[in-house]
């Protein structure tokens, strides 16, 4: 059934405590990528709740938010938009800053990868503080593109899940 599947995507992500630093809990979603049955289920369970929902492009998020947010956007027949560290495009960007526990960064995206009104899901492997998804959100709409959903495999308590 779809709990035992839930649980076997939930087992599949090996979690390393302390990397990359003391006190930080690492999920690790290449172990589950692995096991291609489990890595299936995973990216059905997603195509399953976003195949009819009008998504016209999924966004990745830099590096691991790519993985599953490809498969989905194959699966459903969206476009694929990455949304990547700075100069890493050769063209023309939007740009959106935010604020790490220690630091800045940066999230671009192609100039034209977002039509206005195009509905986008935006995807990542982990939601933490929610700061990068606050940057990717901010970037789409930028482009006036309307953002549908936020997914990723692991979430945090401090954030509601459907
Ligand atoms: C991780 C993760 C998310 C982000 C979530 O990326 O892949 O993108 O942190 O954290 P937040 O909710 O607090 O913003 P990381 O910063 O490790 O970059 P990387 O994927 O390039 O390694």
């Amino acid at each position: 059934g779809v709990d035992a599947r839930l649980q076997a995507i939930s087992a599949a992500i090996r979690v390393v405590p302390h990397f990359p630093k003391p006190g930080i809990m690492f999920n690790d979603i290449t172990t589950l990528l692995l096991r291609p049955k489990v890595f299936k289920d995973a990216v059905e369970f997603f195509v399953h709740r976003y195949r009819d929902m009008g998504i016209a492009a999924v966004a990745g998020i830099e590096a691991r938010g790519f993985i599953f947010a490809t498969s989905v956007a194959l699966a459903i027949g969206a476009k694929f938009i990455p949304l990547q560290k700075p100069k890493k495009f050769p063209g023309e960007v939007l740009s959106e800053a935010y604020e790490l526990e220690y630091g800045k960064d940066c999230l671009e995206m192609n100039v034209g990868a977002v039509q206005p009104r195009e509905r986008v899901l935006i995807f990542d492997d982990l939601i933490a503080t929610g700061g990068t998804l606050c940057a990717a959100m901010k970037l789409i709409e930028k482009a006036g593109g309307e953002v549908v959903e936020f997914a990723c495999l692991i979430g945090s308590p401090k954030f509601k899940v459907w």
